[in-house]
């Protein structure tokens, strides 16, 4: 349980910790690869720790120092049968791209994970793994994890068309595709996060992309290369929105990972008047990295147009949070996949904030909230129904406010960000 009473401001220079996708994508990959494979940065974080496990049970043989990981690449046929479920946790990532890894080999396995993730939808992976030849099952009719996968099929390369956009699905058959017989090609609605496709990239992988269209080509080995995995953009995003709403605030973000498929919240929060300034642009492990900063702005409202939501979706519920404290209504729509996150993120945020004293007009596809530069926030006890992402947002909400905010269920914080409480507590100041 956090209780806070603000206003604060915030100020200071600040690192968050390794990119979360990347993280599991740098593991994964690096496994499928015959390096011996150091990965800078990575994220010791439960979700990522998840994937470790896994990896670990089907035979990968890794070691850590610090923030590394050196993961000793088995190759693409040498992974072996786990003698024991593999448990995901909360983490959709580790399940979605291990199925399409499992899928390949040879051997059975199970793959389960908590209340959250055996409740999230698996037959958007199901069905196209299925397609290609695999014999994956889930509870529910194959709709839901526990997964079952007997191994040992020969794949084959598809074209499939998703009818979501989500870099989780792409991934898990990019990976599948690694093992196929034939090319793959995938088709989404709109643009979603491109980290597998740089990695493979990276790793000299026969792959062909541009915005919606990612083509595999099997049959070249991968080649492992050392990682350095930049800092997670949604992380940052907690400190640049609370830099922009509290007052008298200046904070630098350094080597933040700016991939434009993941950063597009930059361009939401320079429309609605945020002062934030990108620095000391480059490029390392083929991912853009870049020190942000930002600062205390008078914000106005926003809408956000359709197309871009996959790009944003991590973001929404501290992009929220800037909205409740921009002039005029913002307009989140067109996101009915932040039903299916972690927790139902539209339905969290929507009775949080009410709880807070802020107007949330609640929509099938989104949110619409009502903003105001001088809003007062409820003195209130929040939840964070066990969602990473939710209970860092409302810290950042109650940082604003001039009411005791309790926030219960915090622990889940662990899940992308461990420290974070004391980060952010380090840097704020009456
Ligand atoms: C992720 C993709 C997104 C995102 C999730 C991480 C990834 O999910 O919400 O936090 O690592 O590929 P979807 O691809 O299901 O939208």
């Amino acid at each position: 349980m956090l209780e806070i009473c603000g206003p604060y401001r915030i100020n200071g220079t600040v690192e968050v910790p390794g990119d979360k996708s990347i993280s599991h994508r740098s593991i994964i990959l690096s496994s499928l690869t015959k390096e011996n494979v150091i990965i800078d940065n990575f994220l010791f974080s439960e979700d990522c720790k998840n994937t470790l496990e896994i990896l670990k049970k089907i035979g990968v043989k890794y070691s850590t120092s610090k923030d590394c990981v050196m993961i000793e690449g088995c190759g693409i046929s040498n992974f072996v049968e786990p003698d024991d479920i593999l448990y995901a946790g909360n983490s959709g990532t580790s399940i979605r791209l291990l199925s399409g890894l499992l899928c390949g080999c040879n051997f059975m396995s199970i793959l389960s994970g908590d209340k959250s993730i055996n409740n999230r939808p698996m037959d958007r992976i199901i069905n196209p793994l299925t397609e290609m030849g695999a014999k994956i099952y889930g509870r529910l009719n194959n709709k839901k994890a526990p997964l079952v996968i007997f191994g040992g099929s020969m794949l084959k390369g598809i074209k499939h068309e998703i009818n979501v956009a989500s870099a989780q699905v792409k991934s898990c058959l990019a990976i599948a595709a690694l093992f196929a017989e034939g090319s793959t090609e995938i088709i989404q609605p709109a643009v979603s996060r491109d980290h597998t496709e740089r990695m493979l990239e990276y790793f000299g992988a026969d792959i062909q992309y541009d915005g919606k269209y990612t083509k595999i080509i099997p049959g070249k080995n991968l080649k492992g290369k050392d990682i350095f995995v930049p800092g997670d953009f949604s992380s940052a995003a907690f400190f640049i929105i609370a830099a922009l709403i509290l007052e008298k605030s200046k904070v630098l973000i350094k080597n933040v990972g700016i991939n434009p498929t993941r950063s597009y919240l930059l361009n939401v929060l320079k429309e609605m008047g945020a002062n934030i300034e990108i620095k000391n642009e480059r490029i390392k492990s083929n991912e853009i990295i870049a020190d942000i900063e930002a600062s205390s702005s008078m914000l106005k409202a926003v809408s956000v147009n359709e197309e871009v939501i996959p790009n944003i979706i991590d973001e929404i519920p501290i992009l929220s949070v800037a909205a409740a404290f921009a002039e005029g209504l913002t307009k989140i729509r067109g996101a009915k996949e932040l039903r299916l996150k972690e927790s139902d993120r539209i339905k969290s945020i929507s009775t949080e904030f009410k709880k807070a004293g802020i107007k949330v007009d609640e929509y099938p596809d989104g949110l619409e909230i009502h903003g105001s530069r001088h809003r007062e926030i409820n003195s209130s006890s929040l939840k964070s129904y066990g969602d990473h992402r939710i209970a860092m947002s409302l810290v950042v909400l109650a940082l604003k406010g001039k009411a005791e905010v309790k926030i219960s269920s915090t622990k889940c914080i662990n899940t992308s960000f461990p420290g974070f409480e004391d980060k952010i507590f380090n840097m704020i100041s009456n």
